[in-house]
């Protein structure tokens, strides 16, 4: 199957969150990152805690709490900034949160039908589309019982984590960015996922950015450009022998690094 050739482009990217106190300063977190990712490419960004890789996911997404103040995002040239959010999940962009927001009284099976309707735009005919959600509920040990319960409530945390890999799989997207997929999930849960992701990359051929803390879903999911994320910016990007040095030396030397520059830079 060939398949048209995306890319997403990030160039010198500043953003900032809106705190919670309306009167409080927005916080600079994301401080020039650049990255380009292409379709069949897969990208893991990795950092510790608070660097602000869900932040980046959600500059992309474009959350409204977090404010692009400088640089570019573009998906195949295209401004995405310009984007509303529906926009930016028509032209194909896909974002599997790391917290996955509950919705009561949303059917699974409405939502994803509603969610497939918005970027194929047309509804799909309902008998393939039953037959279809039901392959890639099988597909994740999904219990079909599942689409007719509200889309997260009360779901576990490797539950919520499946059923991003289920829109993922029923979306298609050109480009998806997956946050901290592999959080919470144990070894069974976060192999399914995996398998989801892979058959996603085999089938779509679509471009993939990993963001994650740990190493370990690197095992099933296998990445050939790794950045190491560091205080809002990919401080070093290479290929899997990356995440090996930092599976054996952990963030130290890239934390200790930008604390230099940083104390020097001001
Ligand atoms: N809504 C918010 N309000 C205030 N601070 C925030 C908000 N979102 C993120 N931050 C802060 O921004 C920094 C980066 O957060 P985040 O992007 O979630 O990092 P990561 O995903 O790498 O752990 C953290 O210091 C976090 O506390
Ligand atoms: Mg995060």
């Amino acid at each position: 199957m060939s398949s048209p050739q995306n890319v997403l482009e990030i160039k010198d990217l500043h953003a900032r969150v809106a705190q919670t106190d309306a009167n409080a300063e927005p916080i600079d977190i994301l401080k020039g990152v650049n990255l380009t990712v292409r379709s069949g490419e897969t990208h893991a960004i990795m950092g510790p805690n608070g660097s602000g890789k869900s932040t980046l996911s959600y500059a992309i997404a474009g959350h409204p709490k977090y404010e692009v103040t400088s640089g570019s995002i573009t998906l195949n040239g295209e401004d995405v900034l310009e984007m509303s959010v529906d926009e930016r999940a028509r032209a194909g962009l896909f974002l599997a949160m790391q917290y996955p927001v509950e919705v009561p009284g949303v059917s699974m099976s409405n939502f994803l039908r509603t969610a497939a309707t918005a970027t194929r735009g047309e509804a799909p005919k309902l008998r393939h589309w039953v037959k279809e959600v039901k392959e890639a509920m099988n597909e994740l040990d999904i219990d079909p019982a599942f689409g007719e319960r509200s889309v997260n409530e009360g779901f576990s945390g490797g539950e919520k984590k499946r059923h991003e890999i289920l829109q993922l799989g029923l979306l298609k997207p050109q480009i998806a960015i997956l946050d901290e997929t592999d959080s919470g999930l144990d070894v069974d849960a976060l192999r399914v996922v995996s398998e989801g992701v892979n058959q996603y990359r085999e089938r779509e051929h679509g471009g993939v950015l990993l963001i994650t803390h740990y190493t370990r879903i690197l095992r099933y999911i296998k990445p050939e450009h790794v950045h190491v994320f560091v205080g809002g910016r990919i401080v070093e990007s290479g290929g899997p022998e990356l995440a090996d040095e930092l599976e054996a030396n952990g963030y130290e030397r890239f934390t200790a690094a930008a604390a230099t520059a940083d104390t020097q830079g001001a």
